[in-house]
């Protein structure tokens, strides 16, 4: 039976090829972990990169209205408290008063089907509430503030405290710079991928809600009428993006966010939820953020942001809609979709057995074509070597000369490769190949000449 993406043991089996397989693991292992921290090995590193890549193709590099920053982690603090994060980036916070467990006051109030969201002027009421470890009384709630604090240079005093970005900001910091070096006319925006950092009280969930991890954001800037446009615009692209992912429709909800819910800068926000195993969750987030970040950024630096039209001569300051997306969040989803289970035919005749197959897109793929020599003899591995080397010039390429054919075949399957290409005792004879789908198992003859452009034709 294939398994279904919201199937509940599927996140652990999951979890458990990523492990087996080397793609995401445990971080700081040898020294028994650090709670809730991952590493991307060979295989993850590749997927996220492609990833990157295909993000700044669709978001970036096919359009012509945009351009690209790499902005620092750690920046003036200034920034924080101009964009209002040292403020209002707060989770409201609850302990249990008997196992001392800490908990976000709104994922009680979700989970008990209350009244979602909260307001400052509003306090939460969680009278009703108890700790869903123990039965323990809770505390009050509180805000805690997710920022990540840290010092500049070897004293440990308050003017030199610093943040690591909780997102990535500089776009705003250098939209004028970037609008005159690179003689920009609005509309147009700023993407940028890079680490954010947030103290989050829960993390969890493997790599959906970390404290560390990858945004890619950008932020698009409009005339201030024009937003609504620009809105519509973000949430197709978006859309598209996620199509082209392999991401089926019927997972997603497109949420929007009531008032009082939605981030301090933001007028509007859609976000975009998945239906993981663990529930429905935010994937990815679009928000109108009004004129909110340039008049806040300008008003602390004391420095102009404002823009003058060429044409009509009007200045203002511009409007900001700002599509964003978590990198670790577009991995699990691409890895829950691609994950598949299924009955598949052995080398005996009329035998099956089950097999994991990551059916992710081609263009994701950490490998792209594995090179299979049927046998160690020395005459094939050099064939399959000169093989390899050929295709290197095109294609991520693994050279594998362990194990049976078919395990070999199963172990491309599980990370996901779309072709794998076997070199048999024929080759030395015909100079062809055998290309085996991993979609449909189907094997099909393609000679060495023609081996690169049939490949190619396949991506
Ligand atoms: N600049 C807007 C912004 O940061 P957000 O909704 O707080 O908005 C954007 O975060 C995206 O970053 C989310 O939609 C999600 O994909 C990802 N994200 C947020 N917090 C995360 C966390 N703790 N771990 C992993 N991804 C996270």
């Amino acid at each position: 039976m294939p398994t279904e993406t919201n199937e509940p043991n599927k996140l652990d089996k999951l979890i458990a090829l990523c492990k087996q397989r080397g793609i995401i693991y445990p971080g700081s292992e040898i020294y028994g972990g650090l709670a809730n921290s991952w590493h991307f090995g060979p295989y993850g590193a590749m997927l996220k990169n492609k990833i990157r890549q295909a993000w700044l193709k669709h978001f970036v590099f096919s359009r012509s209205d945009m351009v690209m920053l790499d902005s620092a982690v750690i920046m003036n603090p200034k920034i924080w408290e101009a964009s209002g994060h040292l403020q209002n980036f707060t989770d409201s916070l609850v302990d249990c008063k008997k196992c001392q467990k800490r908990f976000r006051a709104d994922h009680l109030l979700e989970a008990k089907s209350l009244e979602p969201g909260y307001s400052k002027e509003k306090p939460i009421d969680l009278s009703q509430a108890r700790c869903p470890e123990c039965g323990g009384e809770l505390t009050d709630v509180r805000q805690f503030n997710l920022m990540f604090k840290t010092h500049i240079g070897p004293v440990e005093q308050e003017e030199a405290e610093v943040y690591l970005r909780p997102e990535m900001a500089g776009m705003f910091i250098d939209f004028k710079i970037i609008q005159q070096a690179a003689r920009r006319k609005l509309p147009f925006g700023i993407a940028q991928i890079g680490k954010a950092f947030r103290n989050e009280i829960t993390p969890g969930n493997w790599i959906f809600r970390t404290r560390e991890f990858e945004l890619m954001e950008l932020e698009y800037f409009v005339h201030p009428n024009e937003w609504p446009k620009a809105f519509t615009m973000w949430l197709e692209s978006m859309k598209a993006w996620l199509k082209s992912l392999g991401v089926k429709d019927s997972n997603l909800v497109f949420q929007e966010i009531g008032d009082g819910e939605r981030a301090h800068y933001s007028k509007r926000t859609v976000d975009i939820e998945y239906q993981y195993p663990f529930g429905q969750k935010e994937l990815y987030g679009l928000a109108y953020r009004t004129d909110y970040d340039l008049t806040q950024q300008a008003k602390f630096s004391g420095q102009d942001l404002s823009y003058t039209d060429p044409v009509t001569g009007e200045t203002f300051v511009p409007h900001v809609v700002e599509p964003s997306m978590g990198l670790e969040r577009t991995l699990l989803v691409v890895l829950l979709e691609a994950y598949h289970e299924e009955e598949a035919p052995t080398a005996k005749v009329g035998e099956t057995e089950m097999r994991v197959v990551l059916k992710l897109p081609k263009h994701l793929a950490p490998v792209e074509v594995a090179v299979l020599p049927l046998s160690k003899n020395e005459q094939l591995s050099e064939l399959s070597q000169t093989v390899a080397e050929l295709l290197r010039a095109q294609f991520i390429v693994e050279y594998d000369a362990t194990q049976s054919i078919g395990r070999r075949y199963r172990r491309q399957d599980e990370i996901g490769t779309p072709y794998c290409v076997t070199i048999d005792f024929d080759t030395a004879q015909d100079n062809a190949v055998t290309v085996r789908d991993r979609d449909t198992m189907k094997q099909e003859r393609v000679s060495i000449p023609e081996l690169m452009a049939y490949l190619t034709a396949k991506f």
